[in-house]
This record gives structure tokens, sequence and C-alpha cells, in this order.
């Protein structure tokens, strides 16, 4: 079912009863309607936040640490201010909105995304999580309801170069990372001050263990299944992890003209055999691995030299770190033999921007697929194959995603989108399970 239902339905009703030994407890009013929120005011923020961050071709281009992300950045706590939180940037550069609950010794309920992009990239991927955890704390606040439990809401430090600000929450941001470099050509260092952060103090950003009640992410699906199959929401099992490496290919820059074919150690056809090799053993293992080489650069990069040396990315994505490794280690095997037949070496450096394999918790994923249900609306479960700051966040609090569909599956692209039907239907499952979760005492 694609429309957004009636919210007196019989699923609601039959749901109030159920909950009204929890109700008894809770600030919100028995007999009231609960809350919606409002899907063209989230549509107009969500047009809103993409006029920042486009390239001289008015493309998008939002990434981490550029001016547009501190512009988009700027207007997202305007919009969180509007909405009754209190907005501050951790050390970490991540934007955190609260408001107290009204039993102060509760731990926060937390929810959020992030609004960086990779380069040309849509206006849907965080965007959509990021201003509908906004959207719902608005919805609160104009519906009068005070939650038991503090609300946070989150908006992550560049998700795309390696969840680096959910990472520095949950004290796994390395040193290492900190020295990468982005599109931007900003380090994350550099980056992270730029947003007003400040790497001296990335301790102070951690949370420990224990220390949230709970973290829910809305996102758009970032893939074809939803649409296929004529689902509104999908109910996320759990998140693939994902492991990049720097390949440097060597062998020897030489005249063009003068090199014979068989006398050449051309670094950038080594690296296209390489390339290929990538493809073909991901494709030979059973199960769900994806491998993929997304940027590669020749060196010195002249129509009338032999290249002498290629730098490309591998990234291997799977739910488990152990298939990672072992397809990992079949394409290193099949760089030692491109090696050898061509005269080149292959060097491998991994980058420490890994996001490690999570499950979300079982009992909120009950919760998605009950709201969904009472809303009206259908729901699958479904792991996801892009990675997300709530795998993280896993590492210290039970964490829950709701999917909504992507049009044509599309996503890492300016063709994305997400009707406003569906990020509705996505934020008002988000908003009624975080009042679902602030009846529990966590
Ligand atoms: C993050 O969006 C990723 O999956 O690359
Ligand atoms: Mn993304
Ligand atoms: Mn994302």
């Amino acid at each position: 079912m694609k429309e957004f239902q009636d919210p007196r339905g019989l699923a609601t009703l039959a749901k109030s009863i159920i909950l009204i030994t929890g109700l008894l407890l809770s600030p919100v009013v028995l007999g009231q309607e609960s809350p919606r929120v409002n899907g063209d005011r989230l549509e107009q923020s969500l047009m809103q936040l993409a006029t920042f961050g486009r390239d001289e071709a008015g493309q998008p281009n939002r990434v981490a640490y550029s001016d547009g992300d501190i512009e988009g950045r700027a207007y997202v706590m305007g919009l969180m201010k509007e909405a009754g939180l209190e907005v501050r940037i951790d050390p970490a550069g991540n934007l955190i909105g609260s408001r107290p609950g009204t039993e102060p010794g509760l731990k926060p309920l937390a929810m959020g995304s992030h609004i960086d992009m990779v380069p040309h990239g849509g206006n849907y991927d965080g965007c959509v999580g990021s201003l509908s955890a906004i959207e719902v704390a608005r919805t609160l606040k104009e519906a009068q309801v005070t939650t038991r439990h503090p609300l946070e809401v989150l908006i992550f430090t560049d998700e795309e170069g390696g969840v680096t600000g959910s990472r520095a929450m949950v004290g796994a941001l390395s040193k290492d990372a900190l020295r990468v470099t982005n599109s931007t050509g900003y380090t994350i260092a550099r980056g992270i001050q730029r947003l007003g952060g400040d790497t001296l103090r990335l301790a102070e950003a951690v949370r420990e263990k224990g220390s949230l009640a709970a973290y829910l992410e809305l996102h758009i699906e970032q893939g074809g299944i939803l649409e296929q199959e004529g689902i509104d929401i999908g109910v996320v099992q759990g998140i693939v992890g994902l492991n990049w490496w720097n390949v440097t290919v060597r062998g020897m820059a030489n005249h063009a003209g003068t090199t014979p074919m068989n006398l050449r150690q051309d670094a950038l056809l080594a690296a296209a055999r390489f390339i290929q090799a990538v493809n073909e053993e991901a494709l030979a293992m059973e199960g769900r691995q994806v491998a993929t080489v997304g940027r590669i650069r020749a060196y010195p990069g002249a129509p009338n030299v032999i290249p002498g040396e290629v730098v490309l990315s591998l990234e291997i994505r799977d739910p488990s770190s152990e298939v990672i490794q072992a397809l990992y280690r079949k394409i290193r095997d099949q760089a030692i033999g491109i090696a050898s037949d061509s005269g080149t070496t292959f060097e491998f450096e991994a980058l420490d921007t890994t996001g490690k394999p999570a499950l979300t918790s079982p009992g909120i994923q009950d919760l998605i697929e009950a709201n969904a249900a009472d809303l009206g609306l259908s729901a699958m479960r479904m792991y996801s194959g892009a990675g997300h700051d709530a795998q993280d966040i896993a590492m210290i609090a039970p964490v829950g995603m709701i999917f909504v569909p992507s049009r044509g599956g599309i996503s890492h692209s300016p063709d994305e989108f997400t009707s406003v039907t569906d990020m509705a239907n996505g934020a008002n499952v988000l908003l009624q399970t975080l009042l679902d979760l602030d009846q529990k005492n966590q």
C-alpha cells in the first residue's frame, strides 16, 4: 500500500489498547491521536538543503568539509533550533541537538543520520534520515509531547569518507584515519577543525557503551528491492562491513613511441587486468560479497608516456569480516600473478576507514515492523549493502534502521529520488518507534 493511511485506523486502535499499561506512565495523553509528521515541511527542508554544496555545473557536490557542507550544516542547525533542540558541535564535528525528558535519570534516545554526500551524489542519502529526525523532534514539540527519555538528534560528520563522526563517537577513529584525504583535498583532521570540532579533544566526543538507550536511523534503501516488491518500509536486520585499500602498481615509465610492445612494464595495463580480476573473484564466490575499484590515477598521465605508476582504490563489502578478508586474499593472489607476468609490483595499503558489519536490535526490528503495520504500510526485513553510522553506534547501543524506497534503486547519483509519501511514511514509523522505545525503561 503506497498511500499514507488514516491514523484512526483499526490497527492503531488495537495498538493503543495494547499500549495502555505503558501509556499510563507516559506524558502522552490517552485518547489523543498519535502525532504525525508534516511531510510537506519535510520535503521543503530537503529541497532547501539541496541548494547548498553544488559545483560550478550545478551538480550536487556537498562532500564533507567543503564550503557547501559547512553551509548545509548551518542551515540544519537552524532547523534543529526551530524544533526546540539545544544544539552543540562535539569535538568530532558531529551536530548534536538535544532536549530533556521528563525523567532525567534515563539515558537519551537518539536518532539521526548524515548530510554529507559523495562527489556528485544525491539529495536523499543521509538527508532523509537527518531531516526526518529533526521533523520528528519538531512534531513532538508542536504536539506538546515531552518524552520520558532525553532526546538527541545526531547529524554525523563525514559519513561518506569512512563513518568518521560515528566512529569518533564510539572511540574508534584512529590517528591513521585522521590523515586520510577526501576529494576536497582536506585531511579528515583538518576537515573536523573546519566544521568546528577539535581533534585534540576527540576523547571528549566518545560515548561509553550503554550510554544511549537506543539509536534509530531512517535512510533511503539505495537499492531497488522495496520498489520492485512494492513494499513501503524496509526493516534493516544488519549492515555490511566495508574495507578500503589503496593499491599502488609500479612498472616503468618510458617513451610510448620507441619502446616495443614486448619490452614494456606498463602499470596501467597491469592495473586493468587487476580490475578485471577483482570483479571475477567477487563473482566466483558464493554469497553477497561485492568488490569495486572506483578510482584510478595513472602517472605521469600523458598520452605519449607508458604509465609508470597507478594508484587505485579497492573496496570490499560483506556482512561478515571473515568473508571480506577471504576475498581480499584471493584478490591479492591474483595481483601476485599479474605482477610477475607484467614486470610490475603491487602494494596494498589498508586504509583505516573500515565500517564493521553490524546487526540491528531484534526488539527494535519488531517495533518497526509493528508500527509499519499500524500505519497501514507493508514491510519486509532486509540487509543493508550500504554503510551507515548506525553500524558504529551498534557498538555502544541497540540500534534500529528503517528503509524507504529509492526510485529505480539509484543512489550515490544526482538521480536519487524518494517520494514525499515514502519519506513521510518512514518518518512516521520513526516517530512511532521512538515513542514506543520511550515507554521502556532504558
Ligand atoms: C555509504 O554511503 C556507503 O555505503 O558507501
Ligand atoms: Mn552514501
Ligand atoms: Mn547514507
